[in-house]
């Protein structure tokens, strides 16, 4: 057994030791995005420093904790917090949950993010669902000896984004009067927001948003055979005409804004899986 998969087993026996009951729908939340727990039946709060090797969150708006229990007949586990390169946690220990959330039995992981917007027809508040994404300019966390037993050396990367649960996500929306955007996620390291220059390129390159999270997750959860819904709140614009200054303050008023649309999304889509 490999160095990370003793410690992934470990951290899943210790989970197993506090909490019996399996999980099948992974939830993970992104910067002023954690209210959806409100809408679940709780049974169980892990804080990740009980749990062991399990990385710590450090930043603001994160609280860092594995939420068990139940939307309607569906087992989820949420994780509140989540972990970001820029912390000084290295891609392998960003999706460290991921595979966590793989042996707790999960097969369907959504995710969310607080994302910059660069195309020119997102507003901030829009939600857009992640089509595909550009990992590039980020550090692929499978780099290493590869887990062979949650995936291959060389996985296919073709539909990181469930079709199936991009049309259902869609039709939901749709039902509760949402409109949503579609697009695709840029993934950086941050901790700095983009240059004027470095936002315009993004968006020649292809992407619609850009975060600083989501897609190292989303490479782990493919890896291992987890299907994947993922929505970027759009929290500020990249290219406008005047001086654009970013904040975080600013990053998370517009994700707490925005945050009860995706909480419904999420929930009903729960529902629907
Ligand atoms: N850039 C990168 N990450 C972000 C942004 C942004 O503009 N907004 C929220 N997260």
């Amino acid at each position: 057994m490999s160095a990370m998969l003793k410690k992934i087993t470990e951290a899943v026996s210790f989970i197993k030791s506090c909490y019996s009951s399996s999980a099948e729908i992974g939830i993970v939340l992104g910067s002023g995005l954690g209210n959806f727990v409100e809408e679940m039946t709780v049974e169980k709060e892990i804080y990740y420093t009980e749990i062991p090797h399990f990385p710590v969150s450090t930043v603001e708006g994160h609280s860092g904790r594995l939420i068990f229990g139940q939307i309607g007949q569906k087992r989820i586990v949420v994780m509140a917090g989540r972990l970001h390169f820029y912390e000084g946690h290295d891609a392998t220990e960003v999706a460290f949950p991921v595979r966590v959330m793989k042996l707790l039995g999960v097969h369907t992981l959504l995710i969310s993010n607080a994302a910059g917007g660069v195309n020119a027809s997102f507003a901030v508040g829009d939600l857009m669902i992640i089509t595909d994404h550009i990992s590039l300019a980020t550090v692929n966390p499978l780099i290493g000896k590869n887990e062979d037993a949650f995936g291959l050396r060389f996985p296919d990367m073709s539909e990181p984004y469930s079709k199936t649960l991009i049309k259902k996500g869609k039709a939901i929306a749709a039902q509760m009067g949402y409109p949503v955007k579609e697009g695709i996620y840029f993934g950086v390291t941050g901790p700095t927001f983009e240059t004027r220059a470095e936002y315009k390129m993004i968006n020649v390159l292809g992407g619609d948003a850009v975060g600083m999270s989501t897609v190292q997750e989303v490479i782990v959860a493919v890896h291992a055979g987890i299907k994947v819904f993922g929505v970027s709140v759009i929290t500020d614009l990249g290219i406008r005409e005047e001086d654009n200054i970013i904040t975080h303050e600013e990053v998370l008023q517009a994700a707490a804004a925005a945050e009860p649309k995706l909480t419904a999304l999420f929930k009903e889509l729960v529902k629907a899986i």
